[in-house]
C-alpha cells in the first residue's frame, strides 16, 4: 500500500476520519471525525488556543519577539452580512478558473494544467511513466502534481513555465490566460484522455457556497457560508478594542469552520470544501509589521516542531515579490512533505492595512486606532498594519496524523503505532488488569476512574495484553498502565511506554504526577 493509503486506512478502521454520510455515497469534499479524530483535533486546536492566546506570555518572553504584545479570542458568526464579502474582495474575486476534460469528464483547476504542457511538448521524462511522476496516484485525475518527484526535473517546468510567462507553479492567472488559446489547448493531453485536445476553455468557478436567509427568497436574502474566519476578526476590529482596551501590538485569534465550494477536493481532507481554520490577524504599528512577520514566520514553524512534527519534513517557503498580491508586502508558506507531495499547512502573510482599509471605504465606519502613546497629535489616529498567521486544522490534523504513523517490530511482531505528541494524543492513558480475575479488574478500574478525572483514558480488559497493547499503539496512546499479581499487594503498577515499549513500575499514586509531567514535558 501507497504510505497515503495507509494513513488513510488505519484513519478509517481505527475512528479518526471517516467519509461524511458515508451510509449514503458520502459527500465529496465533506469529511467526519470520528472518535479518536475527534478527540485528535480538539487537542490540536486546544493546544493552538493555548499556545497562541492564552498563554502567548510565556512563549513572547521565551522567544524573540520584538516587544510584549497581548491576544484576545473570538468567536464571530458564519453567516455575516453580504457586504463583507464584496468589501474583502471575495465576491466577484474569489473564484478558480477550472477546465473540463470532456472525454474522461475530469475536472481540473488550470494552474494544475502546467503539468499538461509538458505532456503536450511530448516530453517522456526518464524513469518511471510520466503520469507516476505528474500525479500522485497514477492515473487518478485531478490529483496534486507530486512535487517532491517532480523536483529533479525543475529545469524543464522552469522553461515552461517561462514560456507560459508563469512566475510560478501557483499563479493561477497566466496559465488561465494561455488556456484560453485554442491553439495551445488542441496540444494538451488530459490526463486519461485517448487524444489531444479534449479540454474545455477555463470557465470561472465561484469557491463561495451561497445559502439563503429568511422566509424570502429573493437577490436581499442570499448569504454566504464564511470562506475565512478572518473577516469575521477585521468586522470586529473596533468592537475589540473598545470593550477589552488592548494596545498596539496585539493580535485576535480565532478557531472555526470555513467553506469554500472547491472545484477539485481531494488528497483527503486536505482540500475538503468545509475545514476549519486557525486564524490571527496581529495588528500592529505600520512600521513594525515587518518584524512581526519575521517572528510570526519562527513562531508558528517553532510550533509544529514543538508537537513533534519531523524537521525534515517542514519547510518555510517565502513567496517571491511577483507572487505577492498587490497590498501584501510579505506572506510565507509552512509546508509538510506530505505522501502525496509537499503542501501548504499554513499562510503568514503581512497584508499592510488592507483589510481594515477596505471595510472602513465600505461601511464608512472610521476602523482608525488611537494611539495615545503617540506625541504628535496628527498622527494619533492611524489604520494599524496586520500580519496573519493562518492555518488549516484539518491540514494540521492531516499533517501530524501522517508523521505519527510508523510501522516497526516489537520483538519478533510487526505493529503499527502513531507516535503523536502525547499533548495531542487522543487517549493519554489505558489501563489494564493482566488478567480478568484474583482483584486485578477491579483494582484496574478503580486507577481508571481516577484517572479519568485528568485525562482522557481508556479501560480494557478483553484479550491477550500484548493486542491490548497493539490496539493502543494503533490509537496513538502514550501510556499503557498494567495491574497485575503484584499490584494487589503493594499498590504498584507497570507504565508501558508506546514508542520505547520500555516498562516502569511505580506506586499507583504517583500516576497522575507521572503522567502529568510527561503531557507537559
Ligand atoms: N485568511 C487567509 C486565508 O484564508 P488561505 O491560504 O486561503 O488563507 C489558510 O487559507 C489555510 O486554511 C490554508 O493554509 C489551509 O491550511 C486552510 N485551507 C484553505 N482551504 C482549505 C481547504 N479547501 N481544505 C482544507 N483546508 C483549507
Amino acid at each position: 500500500m501507497a504510505p497515503m493509503d495507509k494513513v488513510v486506512s488505519l484513519a478509517k478502521r481505527r475512528g479518526f476520519i471517516f467519509p461524511s454520510s458515508e451510509i449514503y455515497g458520502g459527500l465529496n469534499g465533506a469529511w467526519d471525525y470520528g472518535p479518536l479524530g475527534a478527540e485528535l483535533k480538539r487537542n490540536i486546536k486546544e493546544a493552538w488556543w493555548k499556545d497562541m492566546i492564552l498563554s502567548h506570555d510565556e512563549t513572547a518572553t521565551m522567544s524573540s519577539a520584538p516587544s510584549s504584545f497581548a491576544m484576545v479570542g473570538l468567536d464571530s458568526a458564519i453567516l455575516m452580512n453580504p457586504k463583507v464579502w464584496e468589501a474583502s474582495g471575495h465576491v466577484g474575486g474569489f473564484h478558480d478558473p477550472m477546465v473540463d476534460c470532456r472525454e474522461t469528464k475530469g475536472r481540473y483547476r488550470a494552474d494544475q494544467l502546467v503539468i499538461f504542457q509538458l505532456i503536450a511538448e511530448g516530453s517522456h521524462l526518464p524513469g518511471a511513466g510520466f503520469k507516476d511522476l505528474l500525479f500522485a496516484s497514477p492515473g487518478e485525475a485531478g490529483k496534486t502534481p507530486n512535487a517532491e518527484l517532480l523536483m529533479p526535473h525543475k529545469k524543464r517546468i522552469k522553461a515552461i513555465r517561462k514560456k507560459l510567462e508563469m512566475d510560478s507553479e501557483f499563479q493561477i492567472k497566466p496559465i488561465e490566460n494561455a488556456l484560453t488559446k485554442d491553439a495551445l489547448r488542441a496540444k494538451i493531453f488530459a490526463p486519461g484522455a485517448s487524444k489531444p485536445g479534449t479540454l474545455t476553455a477555463p470557465r470561472s468557478f465561484e469557491l463561495m457556497l451561497k445559502t439563503k436567509v429568511g422566509a424570502l427568497e429573493d437577490k436581499s436574502s442570499v448569504a454566504y457560508l464564511r470562506p475565512e474566519t478572518a473577516q469575521g476578526i477585521f468586522v470586529n476590529f473596533k468592537n475589540v478594542c473598545d470593550t477589552t482596551r488592548v494596545k498596539l501590538p496585539f493580535g485576535i485569534g480565532q478557531i472555526g469552520k470555513a467553506f469554500r465550494n472547491e472545484i477539485n477536493p481531494r488528497n483527503f481532507t486536505f482540500r475538503s470544501r468545509e475545514f476549519e481554520q486557525m486564524e490571527i490577524e496581529f495588528f500592529c504599528k505600520p512600521g513594525d509589521s515587518d518584524q512581526w512577520y519575521k517572528y510570526w514566520c519562527d513562531r508558528r514553524l517553532q510550533w509544529y516542531l514543538d508537537l513533534g512534527i519531523d524537521p525534515s519534513k517542514l519547510h518555510l517557503r517565502e513567496h517571491s515579490s511577483r507572487e505577492l498580491a498587490h497590498y501584501a508586502t510579505g506572506c510565507a508558506d509552512i509546508e509538510y512533505s506530505f505522501p502525496f507531495g509537499i503542501s501548504e499547512l499554513e499562510g503568514i502573510a503581512n497584508r499592510t492595512d488592507f483589510d481594515l482599509g477596505q471595510h472602513m471605504k465600505a461601511s464608512g465606519k472610521d476602523l482608525r486606532y488611537f494611539d495615545d502613546t503617540e506625541t504628535d497629535k496628527e498622527k494619533r489616529r492611524y489604520l494599524p498594519h496586520v500580519v496573519e498567521p493562518s492555518a488549516g486544522v484539518d491540514r494540521a490534523t492531516l499533517a501530524f496524523l501522517c508523521d505519527a504513523y510508523v510501522e516497526d517490530e516489537v520483538g519478533s511482531e510487526q505493529r503499527i503505532v502513531m507516535k503523536l505528541h502525547p499533548r495531542i494524543a487522543p487517549i493519554k492513558t489505558a489501563v489494564f488488569p493482566l488478567v480478568k480475575k484474583d482483584g486485578m479488574p477491579e483494582k484496574a478500574m478503580a486507577i481508571y476512574r481516577s484517572l479519568s478525572k485528568n485525562f482522557n483514558s481508556f479501560y480494557d480488559e478483553k484479550g491477550a495484553i500484548g493486542r491490548r497493547y497493539r490496539r493502543q499503539d494503533e490509537a496513538g496512546t502514550p501510556f499503557c498502565i498494567t495491574v497485575d499479581g503484584d499490584s494487589i499487594s503493594d499498590n504498584t503498577v507497570t507504565v508501558r511506554d508506546r514508542d520505547t515499549c520500555e516498562q516502569l513500575r511505580l506506586p499507583a499514586e504517583e500516576l497522575v504526577a507521572y503522567i502529568d509531567n510527561q503531557l507537559t514535558h
